[in-house]
């Protein structure tokens, strides 16, 4: 039986949930009231306590990120909430901000106020119009409150928030293309270090954190670090939002601890695969995590370190279904697709190993296979992103990780199911 309760979705079915009234009824802000009366570094010490780790793809660990804000610079911080949500599959922070906007405002004032931040911004993906006219109303109530602007709730404490909206590039969600585009300028990834925590906005100590992650704050604050250590693993913990989509017969965003297994997030509550068709394959963590085949989909937990151990990832926790009808070839080639439009175009191997994946999987596809199409799918995959060795980290050799995040998920399905890509090569003659 499954005796989870909600955590970070447990009042979106209830009437007006996005309004201030309705978030104060449920407790809303106690945890700010909370904080403000507390030392920063205490804050900080009770998120780095938690073992709270990002939500937003790369999950490193919350606490420790802020730990990296220079405590001697006398720059301003910035705090930007990273709400670009485009990973493929993921639609988990959208839902967030339509049914809890103060759960994560709140969140964004205690992490900005953790780290010395008096302006803070919501970077929110260009598409999500209605959430974008959400969050102003959500602001709006909050400064009308005296929960944002100068002296939140009595306090010594300032802060003011802005929303930034992008204009539809996947790249200005990682976080640095973020800065750039932040900055009014090409959302092209800079080189690190220098990390944003030491040089981000405006070459300012920055700290960008998933609007997921921002919105556990407020529990880790009213409830404490070691009620949040003991949901799930205890290296990775928490409540989780997995996102299923593909292949199944009720798909939808499904709040779960932290190392739920995959078959009763598939099986259980996203209702099986239709008309009972067989499961072949599924993204764990969005398109840019190696794909699980059905066998090793039905024996894993979602959670950081098993999928790292099962040579894919958590990633943003997008699940995509794929079940025995889908053609792996041209399914690697929707995902190669979008990476070569995806691609910002600054490191060679990204831009050109991209496009050049799309071109023979296309001729693959169309009949023109050649005999040493396999082995050259996996040169340029290894060329764009490295070798998957995760026990030797990665050998990354582009700018930002767009290119792991291009090259796993295609070496995955070439590795995984190279029967079918097989087939589209020529076949020897049979000479009777
Ligand atoms: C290509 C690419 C796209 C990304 N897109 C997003 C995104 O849409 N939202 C997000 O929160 N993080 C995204 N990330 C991860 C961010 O770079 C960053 O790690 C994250 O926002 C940090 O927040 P967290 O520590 O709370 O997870 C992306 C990373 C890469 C490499
Ligand atoms: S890896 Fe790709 S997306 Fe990232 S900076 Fe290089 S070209 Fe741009």
């Amino acid at each position: 039986m499954n005796t989870f309760k909600p955590v970070l979705t447990e009042h979106i079915d209830q009437k007006d949930c996005h309004t201030l009234s309705f978030y104060k009824s449920i407790g809303g802000y106690t945890a700010l009231e909370k904080v403000l009366t507390m030392n920063p570094d205490h804050v900080t010490q009770e998120v780095k306590d938690s073992n709270l780790r990002g939500r937003g793809g790369a999950g490193f660990s919350t606490g420790m990120k802020w730990g990296f804000i220079p405590k001697d610079s006398n720059k301003p911080k910035y705090l930007i909430n990273n709400a670009d949500e485009s990973e493929p599959g993921t639609f988990k922070d959208r839902l967030l901000m339509n049914k809890a906007p103060h759960q994560m405002l709140e969140g964004m004032i205690i992490a900005a106020y953790a780290i010395g931040c008096h302006t803070s911004f919501i970077y929110i993906r260009g598409e999500f119009y209605q959430e974008y006219k959400l969050l102003e109303q959500t602001i709006a109530e909050a400064y009308d409150n005296n929960i944002l602007g100068q002296n939140i709730l009595g306090s010594n404490y300032s802060l003011d928030v802005v929303i930034h909206r992008g204009a539809g590039a996947y790249i200005c969600g990682e976080e640095t293309g973020l800065l750039e585009s932040l900055e009014g300028k090409r959302g092209w990834p800079r080189i690190k270090p220098p990390f944003p925590a030491i040089e981000g906005y405006l070459q300012s100590p920055t700290i960008v954190n998933n609007v997921e992650t921002l919105s556990c704050l407020p529990h880790i604050i009213n409830r404490g670090a070691s009620w949040f250590k003991s949901i799930g693993p205890e290296k990775g913990p928490g409540p989780r939002l997995f996102c299923i989509s593909g292949s199944v017969n009720n798909p939808g965003v499904f709040e779960e601890p932290m190392g739920v297994s995959l078959k009763d997030l598939i099986f259980d509550r996203a209702g099986g695969i239709p008309d009972d068709k067989q499961l072949k394959a599924v993204f764990p963590g969005g398109s840019s995590s190696a794909i699980l085949t059905a066998n090793e989909a039905m024996d894993v937990m979602m959670d950081f370190e098993e999928l790292v151990e099962k040579g894919s990832m958590l990633g943003s926790a997008g699940i995509i279904v794929m079940d025995e009808t889908v053609n792996m070839v041209q399914a690697c080639l929707n995902i190669a697709r979008f990476y070569a439009h995806e691609s910002c175009g600054q490191c060679t191997p990204c831009r050109e190993g991209t496009s050049w994946l799309v071109m023979m999987l296309t001729r693959l596809i169309n009949g023109g296979g050649k005999p040493g199409d396999i082995d050259m799918l996996f040169e340029i995959a290894d060329n764009i992103g490295g070798l998957i060795d995760f026990s030797k980290g990665s050998f990354g050799k582009t700018i930002c990780p767009f290119g792991e995040a291009v090259a796993w998920p295609v070496r995955s399905f070439v590795e995984k199911f190279k029967g079918e890509f097989m087939e589209y090569l020529p076949q020897e003659k049979v000479v009777a």
